[in-house]
């Protein structure tokens, strides 16, 4: 059996998921209903990341205990642009310290663009983004990560990078 399994806040990765789901005729499912992990041979995570951590993933893969026969793919979603090096390694090194060595090791990772409305943010997430763009704007240029250049980007307002063709290379991976 497979299954996509999404961590979403304000519904970007949903997005992801749901389209996914329409193009492989995999059933979505958000990853606080998922119970038993153990009975899927392939599991696609979607997670949004947050500071860095994908939303869901370690909570829900690590419940895997044997990954040996299993296709696991994940694919994250985040603001700041998947085609830069050091971003996409910063998000492969988090990745690795939130999976036991096993399942880090077996999974293939992908990096998806989401999107941000602002004005639909909570509060705590409003603070958060408020402080990281105020240090961010004193960042001399050659010191602005993608990170940073996508936050002093948006900062503020309604922006949208999802773009279901990056969906592609996973739906020939499964
Ligand atoms: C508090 C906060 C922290 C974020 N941290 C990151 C991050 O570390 N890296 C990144 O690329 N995007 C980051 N983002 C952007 C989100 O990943 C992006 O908006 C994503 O599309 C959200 O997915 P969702 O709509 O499914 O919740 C952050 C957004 C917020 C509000």
């Amino acid at each position: 059996m497979k299954i996509i399994i999404y961590g979403s806040k304000y519904g970007t990765t949903e997005q992801y998921a749901q389209e996914l789901s329409k193009k492989t005729g995999i059933k979505s499912e958000e990853y606080t209903n998922v119970h038993d992990i153990n009975q899927y041979e392939t599991i696609i995570y979607l997670g949004a990341l947050y500071a860095g951590n994908v939303l869901g993933m370690k909570k829900t893969l690590n419940k895997i205990e044997d990954c040996s026969n299993k296709k696991i793919i994940i694919a994250t979603v985040g603001l700041a642009d998947p085609n830069d090096k050091e971003n996409t390694d910063g998000i492969r090194e988090n990745i690795k310290r939130q999976l036991s060595n096993d399942i880090f090791n077996h999974v293939s990772i992908y990096f998806l663009r989401g999107g941000i409305d602002y004005s639909l943010l909570n509060f705590k997430h409003k603070t958060m983004m408020k402080f990281v763009y105020n240090k961010s704007k004193k960042l001399k240029e050659e010191e602005k990560t993608a990170e940073v250049k996508a936050i002093l980007e948006t900062y503020g307002k309604k922006v949208d990078y999802i773009d279901f063709n990056s969906l592609n290379p996973i739906i020939d991976e499964i």
